[in-house]
């Protein structure tokens, strides 16, 4: 694994779980964990239960007894950690957003597809497809439940840059991040809805806003209090969106709304999204995420009504190696079906889902968003991914 901080800490998490809930054709074991810094990642690989650690990431891709390579950083190192992986065989699981350009994903999809032909697998990391709820979702979609797509409203809101005094960390600027909350949490809700509808984003219209556009520089101590010279806080530029919000026409025929931003105030992470078709509505909200609001129109009119699924059943989804019935999971949770999916896949040598070319479709609709929103909203259509013959 590369990168221990806060990702770092949740795929650690479920790498440690997964086998001991899961029954699976191959362990996972934690054999080398990377960061920068010698002495906090010594300190990372302890806490975190790693066998060893570096502070180069290339030693985990020269060693011949690492099988996966889990990158966990900013999405500036994504490209070049994971296209020498995969050159050097090994299996990547990436964080999303894939890339910080339309460019470096095209370039990673297409090594992803070159390795697949020698046996390497890749994957990128929207594990909120891995929440039972949103799974259920997607399945009631695809047997039909739900009838022909109407409405797809998709909102990802936090709040935690609001404080103008907020310092300039690396997701507040584009070099490091690529971009704002449009890549950071838009990106989520792109993956997630097209997954759970099985349509596609073709075109958008777009506005985005950076609010606070000069802020104060981190200390590098701290990383969060400002730093002063002489008195005075030194500040530099914010190059990314602090929101985006832009509407969507999806490929089977729904019209869509996203809302991506960091100045919702008051909403700590709150992801919601609701699907509307001719024959049923369902309602999913993180902060509620055992439960899923479904309702059914087929049922008589005098029955009518939404209710709330608890989403706890041996039935549903991934619930099957957890608890009895009602006793609910969490966030980390979606960690953990992501490394169970990946590992399946992996040791079946099936494809695991999101591959490079799917999160390389995220990609260029984030790009087709930038492009919208600096040609005044104008309609955008979302450019089709290289040919997959190619990927
Ligand atoms: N799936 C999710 O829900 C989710 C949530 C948060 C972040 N992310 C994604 O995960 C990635 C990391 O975000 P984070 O929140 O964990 O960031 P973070 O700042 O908490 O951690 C980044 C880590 O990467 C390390 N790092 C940075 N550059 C490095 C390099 N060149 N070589 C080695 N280590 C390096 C840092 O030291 C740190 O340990 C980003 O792509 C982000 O978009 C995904």
């Amino acid at each position: 694994m590369v990168g221990y901080a806060f990702m770092g800490a949740a795929h650690s998490q479920a790498w440690r779980t997964v086998n001991r809930v899961f029954d699976l054709p191959a362990r996972a074991r934690m054999a080398l964990i990377c960061g920068r810094d010698a002495g906090k990642v010594a300190e990372a690989a302890d806490r975190l239960g790693w066998d060893e650690h570096t502070t180069d990431w290339r030693e985990l891709v020269a060693r011949p007894d690492i099988d996966v390579v889990d990158i966990c950083t900013p999405g500036d190192s994504h490209a070049e950690i994971a296209l020498a992986a995969l050159a050097a065989g090994k299996h990547v699981l990436c964080e999303k957003p894939l890339a910080n350009t339309v460019a470096e994903a095209q370039e990673m999809a297409a090594a992803a597809a070159t390795a697949r032909a020698g046996g390497a697998r890749s994957m990128c990391g929207f594990n909120y497809r891995r929440v039972p709820a949103v799974a259920l979702m997607r399945q009631l979609v695809a047997e039909g439940r739900l009838g022909e797509i109407r409405h797809v409203r998709a909102s990802y809101l936090q709040d935690w840059i609001v404080d103008p005094q907020f310092p300039l960390v690396w997701r507040l600027r584009k070099e490091v991040s690529g971009s704002g909350a449009l890549g950071d949490i838009g990106a989520h809700i792109i993956d997630l809805t097209q997954y759970v509808t099985g349509q596609q984003i073709a075109g958008v219209s777009a506005v985005t806003e950076t609010f606070v556009k000069q802020r104060p520089l981190p200390s590098e101590s701290s990383g969060l209090a400002a730093q002063t010279d002489g008195g005075n806080v030194a500040t530099g530029p914010v190059t990314v969106d602090d929101a985006a919000i832009f509407v969507a026409r999806l490929n089977g025929g729904a019209l869509a709304t996203y809302e991506a931003t960091r100045f919702a105030t008051g909403r700590k992470n709150a992801l919601r999204v609701e699907i509307n078709g001719s024959l049923g509505t369902v309602a999913f909200d993180l902060e509620r995420l055992n439960e899923l609001e479904y309702y059914d129109a087929t049922r008589p009119a005098a029955e009518q009504g939404f209710s709330r699924i608890l989403v706890t059943e041996g039935e549903h989804p991934y619930l099957s190696a957890w608890w009895p019935p009602g006793h609910i999971i969490g966030y980390e949770h979606s960690f953990t079906h992501q490394m169970r999916d990946f590992i399946e896949a992996v040791a079946t040598g099936a494809d695991p889902s999101p591959s490079f070319a799917e999160a390389l479709q995220v990609q260029l609709v984030l790009d087709a968003v930038v492009r919208s929103a600096e040609a005044g909203s104008a309609w955008t259509t979302v450019e089709p991914a290289l040919a997959t013959a190619t990927l």
